[in-house]
């Protein structure tokens, strides 16, 4: 079975797309996506050698020869026309960046990102890329990461606010992104306190009006 972060990549991928994974590692996401007939075709990309050799056990390990192909490729640079959905996650922003501005985004109608740092730079950069929030999750999984479905559609600037926290999950107010809100918010406070500091008394009370729903 996969983790709970990799599960939910996979409730937010449209079914009979072709998917590229951009730094697959052991194609346990693709290995899932194709298993579970969300997809029948997903290219696993790779950059180091030996990730891209575990792809390909993967692919004999499971007998999914023509269905899950593996591809040597920096990014996105290989990649072929026919795909639809571009997924990249469990690297840090600064690698995401790299792999986004060496390609042409606009090539691709999705990317499902899940960043492990900066999210709120991430969603900057793709929505001046002309890129529309579609949908996004919280996970918690030992750590809370965050899952983002970005469309190539037009759509009005975010505020600032949703750049930090997401006008989707902003929206949403579900049980996780409470608790997440909650778990930053005992954090800073935390902070404060041991370094005997107001550092963070802005944020706190940002988190606080989003958490009791009082005006921004
Ligand atoms: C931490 S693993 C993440 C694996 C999987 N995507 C996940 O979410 O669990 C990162 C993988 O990305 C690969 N990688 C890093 N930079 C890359 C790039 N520019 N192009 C392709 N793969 C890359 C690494 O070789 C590594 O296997």
């Amino acid at each position: 079975m996969i983790s709970n972060r990799l599960l939910q990549i996979a409730m937010l991928v449209e079914r009979n797309k072709v998917v590229f994974d951009v730094g697959s590692d052991h194609a346990l996401l693709p290995c899932f996506l194709l298993e579970n007939v969300i997809c029948e075709k997903v290219y696993a990309g790779e950059i180091a050698e030996g990730p891209l050799n575990n792809v390909k056990e993967t692919v004999k390990k499971h007998h999914l020869e023509g269905k899950l192909i593996p591809v040597f490729s920096d990014g996105l640079a290989k990649a072929e026309d026919d795909v639809d959905i571009v997924i990249i996650s469990g690297m840090g922003y600064h690698t995401i960046k790299h792999i986004l501005e060496s390609c042409e985004v606009e090539r691709y109608q999705y990317f499902l990102i899940q960043s492990n740092t900066d999210v709120d730079l991430l969603r900057r950069y793709l929505s001046e890329k002309n890129y529309t929030i579609e949908d996004e999750r919280i996970v918690f999984d030992g750590f809370y990461y965050q899952v983002i479905r970005f469309s190539a559609d037009l759509h009005e600037p975010y505020s600032e606010l949703e750049i930090k926290y997401g006008p989707v999950l902003l929206k949403r107010r579900d049980e996780v992104f409470i608790a997440y809100l909650k778990d930053q918010l005992d954090k800073l406070i935390k902070i404060n306190e041991i370094a005997n500091k107001s550092q963070f008394d802005e944020k706190i009370s940002e988190i606080e009006k989003i958490l009791y729903n009082k005006s921004l």
